[in-house]
């Protein structure tokens, strides 16, 4: 069994151009929970001045749907966002840093050490809420300003937020270049860590399935994806969409690897928006299921 987290709606959407109306973020994300994701990332409380597209938040979250099972997402860079997430009833909140300081400054205009900082004291007030907290390395192979990573970086960024008590860690290929040895490289040295780590790839180069078959070959067990294979980071030029939930879908599938999710259903949610966007998703498995009557 493995666990798909949905990151579309947040990551899938922020970083289109057009504001896409918050009926149309609300339809997308009810079929999404209606294909039986556990987990959905829904939307950010960052600084509306840095994502236009999610400035919406609350107007998005007061409305979603409670689904058994499902826990909805949101995510988070500092205690205001937390404040807003709290404000708005969620019951997990993802905060984010990097492996890469430039990449930090430019995302976050934080170091990585002052993120730390910040969230020390916001897991405690988020335990305190009994609110659970996720947390995000970007840049854990290659950083699109600094380059290669040392993986000691990304050692020491993840195992710093498992210290403070974060529950789940994923490793964002934000750019979408790591290849399977260099996943496995990372993945040998936190094997120990496996039942708290996540993956998170971009699919820029096309090899993040292969990644995640590497790192689900190795015991790893929790993926994100994405709807249609939307998505990307603004702060991170040259980036493309995460990996396609439907494409992750058809391989577990056919692996014979339970999912719970059902990939039609995706399909239907990517395709509903696509249409909405006036254009083609990156997803293969969707372009296929849709030239297939
Ligand atoms: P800053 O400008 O340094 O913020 O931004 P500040 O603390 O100096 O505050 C400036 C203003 O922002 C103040 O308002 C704050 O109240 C406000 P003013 O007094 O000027 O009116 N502010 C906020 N407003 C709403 N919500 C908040 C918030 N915090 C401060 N939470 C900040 C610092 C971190 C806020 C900003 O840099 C930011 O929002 N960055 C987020 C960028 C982002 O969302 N990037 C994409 C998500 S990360 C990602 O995609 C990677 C991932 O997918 C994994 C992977 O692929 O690797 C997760
Ligand atoms: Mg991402």
């Amino acid at each position: 069994m493995i666990r798909l987290v949905e990151v579309g709606p947040r990551d899938g959407l922020q970083n289109e151009k057009d504001i896409v109306p918050v009926e149309v973020k609300l339809q997308f994300i009810e079929a999404l929970a209606q294909a039986g994701y556990q987990e959905i990332e829904a939307t950010s409380f960052v600084s509306p001045r840095w994502i236009p597209q999610l400035a919406d938040a609350e107007e998005v979250s007061h409305q979603l749907k409670p689904h058994d099972g499902l826990t909805y997402t949101a995510l988070i860079p500092n205690r205001k966002g937390l404040q807003r997430a709290l404000e708005c009833g969620y019951r997990r909140v993802a905060v984010f840093t990097a492996a890469s300081e430039a990449f930090s400054q430019k995302n976050t205009n934080r170091t990585i050490s002052e993120s730390l900082q910040e969230f020390a004291p916001l897991v405690e007030e988020a335990r305190k809420a009994e609110v659970s907290v996720r947390g995000y390395v970007s840049t854990a192979w290659h950083c699109p300003y600094a380059g290669r990573i040392d993986l000691k970086e990304t050692i020491h960024v993840t195992e710093a937020l498992i210290a403070m008590g974060i529950e789940e860690v994923s490793l964002g290929d934000t750019v979408g270049l790591a290849v399977p040895s260099e996943v496995e490289l990372l993945l040998e040295q936190l094997h120990h860590h496996r039942e708290k780590i996540a993956l998170h790839f971009h699919d820029t180069s096309g090899t993040a399935l292969a990644n995640v078959l590497r790192a689900y070959q190795m015991g790893y067990t929790v993926f994100d994806c994405s709807a249609g294979g939307l998505g990307g980071c603004p702060y991170a030029p040259g980036a493309s969409g995460n990996l396609a939930s439907e494409d992750i879908l058809y391989m577990f599938e056919q692996m014979g690897v339970p999912t719970g999710v059902d990939l039609q259903k995706v399909a239907a949610a990517s395709s509903q928006l696509a249409t909405h966007l006036n254009r083609k998703l990156p997803s293969r498995t969707l372009a296929r299921l849709l030239a297939t009557p």
